[in-house]
């Protein structure tokens, strides 16, 4: 791994074993972008003389621009460019645009210096991707200068060893004298030298998150984003291109991810000579940054993956840097405690001892975390009312949250709280004494979201004065977890806290906001296990991440529909920051009946939990949930920090299948779900992956019945023989007939 720089050629080379990233100063001073996949030979390992300049095409197009008078060739239209301004001959979209005093938007930012460096640097204020070590990862910063308006631009990636990925932001300084309207600044620019692509996003709404949509690449822009003020449930910040011909196995993949949570532009352009410009950053909608004297904006990271070999290779990198360079802190290598929560048991219903009872039973089957829902404090009897006031409501808790969090300990078990800190009811003590604390403007209608407003969280003095109320409650009780909720996106976006020319910033500082009573939180209570959520999954980002290792991934808990959520969410997400929970049938969100059976399967691939009342079970029900806990404890290190493949799509067909395999390839666990019953199907054979084709593994379905033994090669080539996963043919479990929403676990350990 290395960054290496061509100096007579101005060529920067990034590499580790497998990819490679170059770029090179163009003739005016600005970057060129040459090439970004499989590795090519860096210096010493070419032949003597041969250099990368050759991948920067200049040729001569009919009716366009160029910037030297007399030549021909050098359009920066047809220029393949790593930040790209416009204006200046380039018609596609900019990487970032900058208004100036005198009301021009062009700029020449040219190339000045350049340094790299051991490491990663850490971006003040903003989530990001880490190195633990000097040696995991080498950074190049370019320093480009506008000399006109006395600013500078600062390019930063980083390349990792151990991960197929670049990490990109972008800085800018005002060193000059006026002031500087910053009106875009991506994250990153790429232009890729064609458009045989498809583009996968993740798309859907509450209850529905992160549904795969694919589709090919055409000339013109196509884009996802969000201008809620959070990522959302409708878009993610992730943007895939793939071949045509790429699959979960195969061929190339690329994927561009957004390390941040609030308003967001992920897009891909393609120009008339088949050139793909993808982009990403804040969405410049509403985004309007004053760059006064002597000031900085850094944007968010974001990080490019590339894989040669599908798009499972893909997702793992991502799984891999995620899960140990960005998510962070006491939790982060640990396996993820069951828990209870009592959302869907009680809702707002419920007192010290309905809390207990839940507690009681959940700890007898061996669950370790009594999660507390909505309901706890000022006087919140509904979603009306005490929102905002952070003081433990004792005509229901008489002992408050530190006698509570006591009784739960002594019962030994873990305690976790939810909060939404973020939001206040009208109906709230906050609310009265600091009406002009809600992001609102003078004179305008002020909308809701669920009967809240948002708290202006660009404003310190309203971060303080949430963090000193929560951290009260915290210091005096033993709370072990916490799920943050945010249940609504922002309308009206404006702060008394700002000058008019300030207002186009607040959707930004909003988000440097939560990140920053996030950071002080995480810091003064490390041991917390923080479980971010929004609505379900609308705040599911890889910026959430770095402050909690877990996110609530969808409030729909039935089986069937979170297996799209679930496969969806794995394109970008570990497994081990997925929170899944089996909840009661019929279901809350969709009145479907599924078997314990099926979501017990489902739930297993993520954090594990539940959210019922398991007072309400019989008996044979308990002692099915008692056999999942005692399941998912055996098997849940595999699970949240195996390699994940998926398998078979739910998005594809009725059957949906996935699986992990241990890092020493000694275990995995295949999961296979069919939603409908068919009877005299087809033969079926599924395909693992990732197994050692020479062990001998012997399969357990669910853990339990031999089902036989079989070498890797087989497991992978000629594939498992599911064909027995349909009625018609008999059924071997247990005297149960296979029916609708059926669902099999295969347990694979490899012999000797
Ligand atoms: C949101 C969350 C739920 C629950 C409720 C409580 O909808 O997604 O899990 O916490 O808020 O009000």
């Amino acid at each position: 791994m290395g960054i290496q720089y061509d100096a007579k050629h101005q060529v920067f080379h990034l590499c580790n074993d497998h990819i490679s990233y170059l770029l090179a100063v163009l003739r005016n001073g600005q970057l060129g972008q040459l090439y970004f996949g499989s590795r090519l030979p860096a210096a010493g390992e070419m032949p003597k003389g041969h250099d990368y300049t050759y991948l920067f095409e200049g040729v001569k197009r009919a009716t366009s621009s160029y910037v030297y008078e007399g030549d021909f060739t050098f359009s920066l239209e047809h220029v393949r460019q790593e930040y790209p301004a416009y204006g200046t001959t380039d018609y596609r979209m900019p990487a970032f645009e900058i208004r100036q005093e005198d009301g021009s938007r062009i700029t020449d930012f040219v190339y000045a210096s350049h340094e790299i460096m051991d490491g990663k640097p850490k971006l003040q204020g903003l989530p990001a991707t880490y190195a633990e070590r000097a040696d995991e990862a080498q950074t190049l910063a370019i320093t480009l200068r506008d000399e006109k308006i006395d600013a500078e631009l600062v390019l930063s990636y980083t390349i990792f060893r151990d991960f197929d990925a670049i990490a990109r932001h972008a800085c800018f300084q005002n060193n000059g004298s006026a002031d500087l309207d910053i009106t875009r600044a991506m994250s990153l620019s790429i232009d890729l030298p064609d458009a045989d692509y498809e583009m996968l996003q993740l798309s859907g709404w509450w209850a529905r998150e992160r549904h795969l949509v694919t589709r090919p690449l055409a000339p013109g822009i196509q884009s996802v984003g969000s201008l809620r003020g959070h990522s959302g449930h409708v878009h993610n910040p992730l943007l895939i291109l793939k071949r045509p011909h790429t699959d979960e196995s195969q061929g190339e993949a690329i994927g561009f991810s957004l390390v941040y949570s609030g308003n967001f532009l992920a897009q891909a352009e393609v120009d008339t000579m088949d050139v793909t410009r993808v982009s990403m950053g804040i969405h410049p909608h509403a985004f309007d940054w004053c760059l006064a004297r002597g000031e900085r904006f850094q944007t968010p990271e974001a990080v490019m993956v590339y894989a040669a070999g599908g798009l499972n290779a893909m997702s793992q990198t991502f799984h891999a840097l995620y899960r140990t360079r960005l998510a962070r802190g006491t939790w982060r290598d640990k396996v993820r405690p069951i828990l209870i929560n009592n959302w869907e048991a009680t809702y707002f219903d419920f007192d010290e001892d309905k809390l207990l009872k839940i507690a009681r039973t959940a700890h007898d089957v061996g669950v370790e975390l009594f999660v507390l829902d909505d309901g706890w404090f000022g006087a919140r009897c509904s979603d009306t009312s005490g929102l905002g006031d952070w003081q433990p409501n004792t005509d229901r808790l008489p002992n408050g949250i530190k006698g509570l969090s006591e009784k739960i300990h002594a019962l030994g078990m873990k305690f976790g709280l939810w909060v939404e800190l973020e939001m206040a009811n009208k109906d709230s003590d906050l609310y009265r004494a600091h009406p002009d604390w809600i992001l609102h403007v003078d004179g305008r209608r002020e909308s809701h979201g669920r009967n809240q407003y948002v708290l202006d969280f660009s404003r310190k003095e309203v971060v303080d004065c949430i963090h000193d109320s929560i951290a009260k409650v915290l210091r005096a009780s033993s709370v072990d977890y916490i799920k943050w909720d945010m249940n609504r996106s922002i309308t009206e976006c404006g702060s008394k806290g700002f000058p008019a020319k300030r207002q186009g910033e607040i959707f930004h500082r909003y988000i440097l906001g939560v990140y920053d009573l996030y950071e002080r939180l995480r810091t003064e209570f490390p041991h917390i296990l923080f479980e971010s959520c929004a609505s379900g999954g609308g705040r599911f980002d890889p910026g959430m991440l770095y402050y909690a290792p877990q996110a609530w991934t969808s409030d729909d808990t039935d089986a069937v529909e979170r297996l799209a959520i679930q496969y969806g969410t794995s394109y970008a997400y570990p497994i081990v920051s997925m929170g899944s929970h089996v909840s009661a049938v019929p279901n809350h969100q969709v009145f479907r009946e599924t078997s314990l059976k099926m979501r017990g399967d489902v739930a297993y691939f993520g954090t594990f939990g539940y959210e019922l009342d398991l007072g309400t079970l019989s008996a044979e029900e308990l002692a099915e949930v008692r056999g999942q806990i005692a399941f998912m404890k055996e098997h849940r290190e595999l699970i949240q920090h195996g390699t994940f493949y998926r398998l078979k799509s739910p998005f594809a067909g009725n059957v949906t299948a996935w699986m992990v395999v241990s890092a020493d390839k000694k275990e995995a666990l295949v999961g296979c779900y069919k939603v409908l019953n068919s009877t005299c199907s087809p033969f079926q054979r599924l395909r693992l992956q990732g197994l050692d084709a020479r062990a001998d593994y012997a399969v357990k379905i669910d853990g339990r019945m031999d089902f036989g033994d079989y070498t890797g090669a087989e497991l992978m080539r000629a594939g498992l023989v599911t064909s027995d996963f349909s009625a018609g043919e008999a059924p071997r479990e247990e005297g149960k007939h296979c029916t609708d929403y059926w669902s099999r676990l295969y347990v694979l350990k490899a012999k000797g």
